[in-house]
């Protein structure tokens, strides 16, 4: 256990918090996401090995893909429980038990406004209707989370009435729904404190970040006493999203050393799957699983962490899977620089260090971070070892149109040899990075880690930038290409890259 944060209320450590992701439910009603059956297995096997007690899987009523998708999940030998949305109607209920799940997570609306508007009913008419349906899935032999709907909306004394019914009626757990956002984290902790000590079931707490509560509110709620949380990989969901699963879980353990079931140190990656499957980019800025959480910049911050890490970091990067990159640009300092120049194996002397210091200056008051191989060909230029181009791009040919399949073709000078190659892709871009994969596969163990494309100016014939982040196992380096045409931008990139890897290695070899 890391020891730097002061732990908070010593009553509430050594309690164990359930954690039921909705990832693949709530998470899945984010706009633009969709995903196939074998993506929600995929990732439901990593939220698996993640650690999590319960996997809310989907709606089994909503399509013939949902239902193969829950069902592939169900059967997949999983630890977790496995869950499926549904309303308070026996078609739902059927469609749950037909896909094998173990439990239902029922959702019942119990707001005046949602009774009005959107169910036309009464509240004794919603109670009957919920008692009912909750009956039906108990004596199918499912577990039942009776949840309410707009929760944090409702009238206290029906909301108590309703959940009492059905903990009566004999479902396991009920869970209160923060819908739209609107708790705070006194009223959280005031709401889930009165209702934990009159239900004699296990409370679940379901909050939605409208107002970038959620996480508090969460955390509140289990200060309250609700012994499970509903959360999200990276927050995703409805609007402002859900709770986030990495926040709400470090919280509960850094500052009140309660723990859940989840494996920290998989945090990130599984943070990095999700991103990548759902195509939802995750902000650099995001707490624990941003690119920028444990990333120093600015000189005095990265002087700290050099001489001692706990300066700038709350937590290790390295306790969610995460690591420490240090940036450089305008606001960096001397110490950053000379401790990157002696991960390089470099020991120049003070007046080069100051060139170094000064060049890198003088690029991010260009309004630019300064990528490795930019500072490498800094590095290179003032220690005068002469930084080789060893791939040249010759010629790039690209084809594309909405009749044919995009395709490329290139041809590159590698030392005193040609080669040529050709690649297909989903668009022009993917076509020419193929095409010249497929060249450096043949010359050099390169892997494409990540790609970025930025439009510098506004409009259609914007400057663009695009950086690269490449490996070949043993180093990584980033690298930038800047073009008015974003296949040469995005050329331009790999080949530096590349080209920079390849110049390590030589100079690896002769130092
Ligand atoms: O936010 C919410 O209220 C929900 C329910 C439908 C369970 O997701
Ligand atoms: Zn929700």
């Amino acid at each position: 256990m890391f020891t730097y944060i002061a732990k908070g209320d010593p009553d509430m450590a050594r309690r164990r918090i359930k954690v039921l992701d909705t990832t693949l439910r709530d998470g899945e009603q984010t706009p633009g996401v969709a995903l196939t059956p074998e993506q929600k297995l995929e990732i439901a096997r990593a939220l698996d090995d993640l650690g999590v007690d319960i996997l809310e899987a989907g709606a089994a009523i909503s399509s013939e893909g949902e239902r193969k998708a829950i069902k592939m999940i169900s059967r997949a030998g999983l630890n977790a429980e496995i869950c499926s949305f549904v309303r308070a109607a026996k078609e739902d209920i059927d469609a749950a038990l037909a896909c094998d799940v173990d439990s239902v997570h029922m959702v019942v609306p119990t707001s005046d406004i949602h009774l009005k508007y959107k169910l036309k009913k009464t509240k004794k008419e919603v109670k009957e209707m919920a008692l009912n349906a909750a009956r039906y899935a108990l004596d199918h032999g499912l577990i039942v989370e009776f949840s309410s709907e707009d929760a944090s909306r409702t009238e206290p004394s029906f909301l108590l009435d309703i959940l009492s019914a059905a903990v009566e009626e004999g479902v396991q757990r009920v869970c209160i729904c923060d819908t739209v956002g609107v708790l705070t984290y006194e009223k959280s902790r005031e709401l889930f404190s009165n209702l934990t000590a009159k239900l004699k079931v296990p409370v679940s707490a379901h909050c939605h970040n409208d107002f970038g509560m959620a996480t508090a509110n969460t955390v509140a709620a289990v200060m309250g006493g609700a012994s499970e949380v509903h959360v999200t990989i990276n927050g995703l969901g409805e609007r402002g999203g859900n709770a986030a699963l990495e926040e709400v879980v470090l919280a509960l353990s850094q500052f009140y050393d309660i723990s859940t079931g989840i494996k920290l140190k998989l945090l990130y990656s599984v943070s990095n799957l999700v991103e990548k499957i759902t195509g939802m980019p995750v902000s650099p800025t995001k707490p624990i699983v941003g690119e920028n959480a444990f990333t120093h910049g600015a000189g005095i911050h990265t002087h700290g962490v050099l001489a001692e890490p706990s300066t700038y970091e709350p937590i290790p990067p390295e306790l969610v899977g995460q690591h420490r990159r240090l940036v450089f640009g305008k606001l960096s300092g001397s110490h950053a620089i000379e401790s990157e120049l002696k991960k390089m194996g470099l020991k120049p002397t003070k007046k080069q260090i100051e060139e170094i210091f000064n060049q890198v200056k003088q690029l991010g008051d260009r309004g630019k971070i300064v990528t490795d191989t930019e500072l490498r060909a800094i590095v290179d230029s003032v220690l005068g070892r002469g930084f080789k181009e060893t791939l040249k791009l010759e010629e790039l040919t690209v084809v594309s149109g909405n009749r044919v399949t995009p395709t490329s073709s290139v041809r590159i000078k590698f030392g005193d040899k040609e080669f040529v190659e050709s690649g297909v892709g989903i668009g022009p871009v993917d076509a020419a990075m193929n095409a010249i994969r497929k060249v450096v596969e043949g010359t050099a163990n390169v892997r494409l880690v990540e790609y970025h494309v930025d439009a510098i100016s506004g409009g259609t014939d914007a400057m663009v930038s695009v950086v690269v982040k490449l490996t070949d196992g043993k180093r990584m380096v980033t690298a930038r290409g800047t073009s008015g045409d974003i296949i040469m931008a995005s050329v331009q990139a790999m080949l530096n890259g590349v080209n920079r890897l390849l110049w390590d290695k030589q100079l690896r070899v002769k130092e």
